[in-house]
């Protein structure tokens, strides 16, 4: 029990105890979901994404009542792929730069709007302006004042489940109300359904959803389609926020990686060397620290047995902390990833096989260009020493913030 609460305040502590005594595999007891394996040794990451028996989707099952039965994150099978053919065309986009200008532009407003000497939390403020980018790439160039009644409904909708109690905790889901907790979320979330819904009939002409719904199978029926808008909605900010908040901690902890990136910033385009720093930060510090995988029958993967129902963790960080692949692991060098790649068995942050993470284009762009962007201002500081981080619902982010400020 003591482990499972330290595992939920900070998987990242658990897995380092594990890691210092020289074991990247381990069986972990879980509330509701029994004895579960976590691996961080390629070859067996390998083995589990090639094994039929491990399905995925049911490690979101909490996130059920917010995103629904009918999303991507949540399906397996045919269904899964059905989806993921109709979801993947926007974001693995023949020209990868195609949402560049919006989120340059987002970005831009922002900066301009950071008053001299008062710090902001930047994971937050990243968050706000990503939720900016999402929606109008989904529903298009609206006019200012409709963003930001989309946002402020978004954001009010995840103040509603802020506690993730309410999603583990099956006998607080009683509706008693618009005032008890669980009365309020599901109000919230109808009103955001409903919403959708009312754009989904008039898309705007150059906007994901109008792609989405031109190329929409039959058997996507309604409730899919709610379902799969909210969790791009919901999936499609906050994980870019967090990504970007523990690039700018690393980075402005090592002041030589700090100089020659703003040198490759101030040059012009991102380069190899900045993208690398964008590469080590979500080595060291991934955001969603290991996948879900549940096997359908017992099964067996390098000679471990997993029984039918059992849940298997392939493990993000422990894997992008393995000393075989990344000698001195614990180190922040970005030159590490210069002029080589690692197997994707050894670095998946956005997840790996025909679960890989549809937002990962959409996103790595995003974050590369927005570090881009605060490493051209030179009076811009990033405030923040402790690495240590916080649980974000199924993110880990940076406890710190950390601070951002314009000097
Ligand atoms: C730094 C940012 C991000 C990180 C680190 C990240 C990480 C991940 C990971 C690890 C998975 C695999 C989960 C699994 O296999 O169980 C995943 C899946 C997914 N991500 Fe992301 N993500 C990011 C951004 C985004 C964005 C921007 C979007 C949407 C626009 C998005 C939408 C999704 C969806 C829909 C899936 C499910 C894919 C499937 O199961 O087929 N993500 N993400």
């Amino acid at each position: 029990m003591l482990t499972a609460a330290r595992w939920f305040r900070n998987p990242y502590a658990v897995l380092d105890r594990h890691r210092a005594a020289g074991r990247f595999q381990f069986m972990l007891g879980l509330p509701g979901m029994g004895q579960v394996w976590v691996t961080g040794e390629p070859t067996q990451i390998g083995e589990i994404v090639r094994n039929p028996d491990l399905l995925g989707g049911r490690g979101t099952r909490a996130l059920r009542p917010v995103i629904g039965e009918h999303s991507l994150l949540a399906l397996e099978g045919a269904e899964h792929a059905l989806h993921r053919r109709w979801l993947l065309p926007p974001f693995f986009h023949a020209n990868p730069q195609r949402f560049a200008s919006l989120q340059a532009r987002v970005l831009e407003q922002a900066l301009a709007a950071l008053k001299p000497g008062q710090p902001v939390n930047l994971r937050l403020w990243a968050k706000q302006i990503s939720l900016q980018v999402i929606v109008r790439c989904l529903f298009g160039e609206l006019p200012a004042a409709e963003v930001e009644k989309w946002c402020l409904q978004i954001e009010h909708f995840m103040q509603s489940f802020r506690s993730p109690l309410l999603l583990f905790i099956k006998p607080l889901q009683q509706d008693l109300g618009e005032r008890s907790p669980w009365g309020r979320f599901v109000r919230r979330r109808a009103e955001l359904l409903e919403a959708i819904r009312q754009r989904w009939q008039a898309p705007l002409p150059g906007s994901i959803l109008a792609e989405l719904k031109a190329s929409c199978p039959p058997q996507i029926n309604e409730a899919a389609m709610l379902s799969e808008v909210i969790s791009l909605l919901l999936f499609g900010h906050d994980t870019s926020a967090v990504g970007l908040a523990w690039w700018a901690l690393w980075l402005w902890q090592h002041p030589d990686a700090l100089q020659r990136a703003r040198e490759e910033a101030l040059a012009g385009q991102a380069g190899e060397y900045l993208r690398a720093t964008v590469q080590e930060s979500l080595r060291l510090t991934p955001p969603v620290v290991h996948l879900t995988r549940t096997a359908r029958q017992a099964t067996q993967v390098a000679g471990q047995p997993i029984a039918a129902g059992q849940h298997v963790f392939p493990c993000i960080y422990l894997a992008q902390r393995h000393p075989d692949a990344f000698p001195e692991p614990d180190t922040f060098r970005p030159e590490r990833f210069l002029g080589s790649a690692p197997h994707f068995t050894e670095y998946f942050p956005f997840g790996l096989g025909h679960r890989l993470c549809i937002g990962m284009p959409f996103a790595l762009e995003q974050m590369v260009q927005w570090a881009t962007h605060l490493l051209r201002e030179p009076d811009l500081a990033v405030i923040g020493q402790s690495l240590a981080p916080r649980r974000v619902m199924v993110l880990m982010a940076p406890a710190c913030g950390p601070m951002l400020v314009r000097q």
